[in-house]
């Protein structure tokens, strides 16, 4: 088989960028190792940035998007039992978008499946050859037998676990890395979200957060530490804890039920650097990894497909390697602030095990401070927001 972009994964990173490529009359195949349905099973975040939005839109998978997701104009904040709010339009002009990356890789997977684009679900053992050469190789198996795909260009959106990042040169790829002593268990559940906004709460026991995914589903998160099991966890318990952490109104207005998904996530952030290596570029986790606490994972992804398929079109339109030269660049400068916001949010939210008396008095002054300076909740509310492209 031969086409001009080999994509690895179909997670929202490479049928994001498979989409965009098709619309610019640029050919390409996705090869995922798992089922079509399985890749659907993951829950996963659900905030846009406005700029992951105008570009899912332009891409022209955002009329679902459109009609069923809410808009959020803000976030609430709650410490020790008070609860703030942080006004994202009145400090930003901008709001966020609740839709869950689910929804997104279903519309994104049923345009591609419209368009006849060429995807194979199921394709084991993807090896990748000769990207430091003009004709890049993609081999893997499919049903027992070995295929090949021979293109100008391998993606690799193949998240964190996956081949891409491993395939670099040794000695080629440097990474950073910050691990946290804590995961945070999610529930899913049929029940109406406690508050019309996501409540992001640091308690003495723990992190919680309020999200939803619609007016009828929502999500809840816990902190709980790594060497808890989901075995500890059944739904009384799930319920109980969060009420504790929660604030009064919130304790009030919470609605419980029977959760349709559980699971424990550990946090992490990571960087791996450069995000090229010839002619295979790295998007989304397969190149970075931040703590969901600041909602920026699923918005990483759409900007790297942003800046790599604008790369690859000017490739292909004007014979110019520039917007790919300048790829791994443009790329990392936005990750970056996206991590060290994720990070920030994280430490300021999140009890830590190890933290002193001193860590923890800070902690809540920069709170306060964020609570009450114009200047400081601007630069939260900015970040959430998303920074521009
Ligand atoms: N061969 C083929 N496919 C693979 C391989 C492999 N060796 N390894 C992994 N994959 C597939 C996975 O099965 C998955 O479907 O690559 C896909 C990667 O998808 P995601 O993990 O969703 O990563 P990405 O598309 O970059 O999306 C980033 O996901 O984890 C969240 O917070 C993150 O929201 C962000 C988003
Ligand atoms: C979610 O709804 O799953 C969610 C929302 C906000 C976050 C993290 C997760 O910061």
């Amino acid at each position: 088989m031969r086409t001009q972009v080999a994509i690895v994964g179909a997670g929202p990173s490479g049928l994001l960028l498979g989409q965009i490529l098709h619309n610019h009359g640029i050919d390409n195949v996705v090869l995922e190792r798992q089922t079509a349905d399985h890749v659907l099973s993951r829950i996963r975040a659900g905030v846009l940035e406005q700029g992951s939005v105008d570009v899912l839109d332009a891409a022209g998978v955002g009329a679902r998007m459109r009609d069923e997701a809410l808009v959020h104009d803000g976030t609430q904040i709650c410490v020790r039992g008070v609860r703030h709010r942080v006004d994202f339009r009145a400090l930003t002009g901008k709001t966020v978008t609740v839709y869950g990356q689910t929804e997104i890789t279903r519309d994104l997977m049923a345009a591609r499946a419209a368009a006849g684009m060429k995807t194979v679900y199921e394709a084991q053992d993807v090896r990748l050859h000769d990207f430091d050469r003009a004709k890049p190789l993609v081999r893997y198996r499919k049903d027992g037998r070995e295929a090949e795909i021979e293109c100008d260009f391998i993606a690799g959106c193949d998240g964190f676990h996956g081949v891409s990042r491993k395939s670099a040169p040794p000695g080629a790829v440097r990474t950073y890395e910050r691990v946290y002593p804590f995961g945070w268990l999610g529930v899913m559940s049929d029940t109406p979200p406690v508050s019309e906004e996501l409540i992001y709460t640091r308690h003495e026991n723990g992190f919680a957060l309020c999200s939803m995914r619609s007016r009828t589903r929502s999500r809840y998160y816990l902190q709980v530490s790594l060497a808890e099991s989901l075995e500890e966890w059944p739904d009384e318990r799930f319920w109980h804890e969060l009420k504790l952490r929660l604030d009064a109104k919130a304790q009030a207005d919470l609605v419980t039920g029977p959760s349709i998904e559980k699971s424990i996530a550990p946090l992490r952030s990571f960087v791996a650097e450069p995000m090229r290596f010839g002619r295979l570029f790295l998007a989304g986790d397969a190149a970075h990894i931040v703590p969901p606490t600041g909602a920026k994972g699923l918005n990483l992804a759409v900007s790297d497909v942003f800046y790599l398929s604008s790369g690859l079109v000017e490739f292909y339109r004007d014979k110019s390697s520039s917007g790919l030269n300048r790829y791994s660049d443009r790329a990392l400068a936005r990750v970056w602030k996206a991590e060290r916001f994720s990070w920030w949010m994280t430490i300021m939210l999140h009890p830590f095990p190890d933290a002193s008396g001193f860590d923890e008095k800070v902690l809540l002054a920069e709170l306060d401070y964020v609570f009450n300076s114009h200047a400081a909740s601007t630069a939260l509310a900015e970040n959430y927001v998303g920074l521009p492209y």
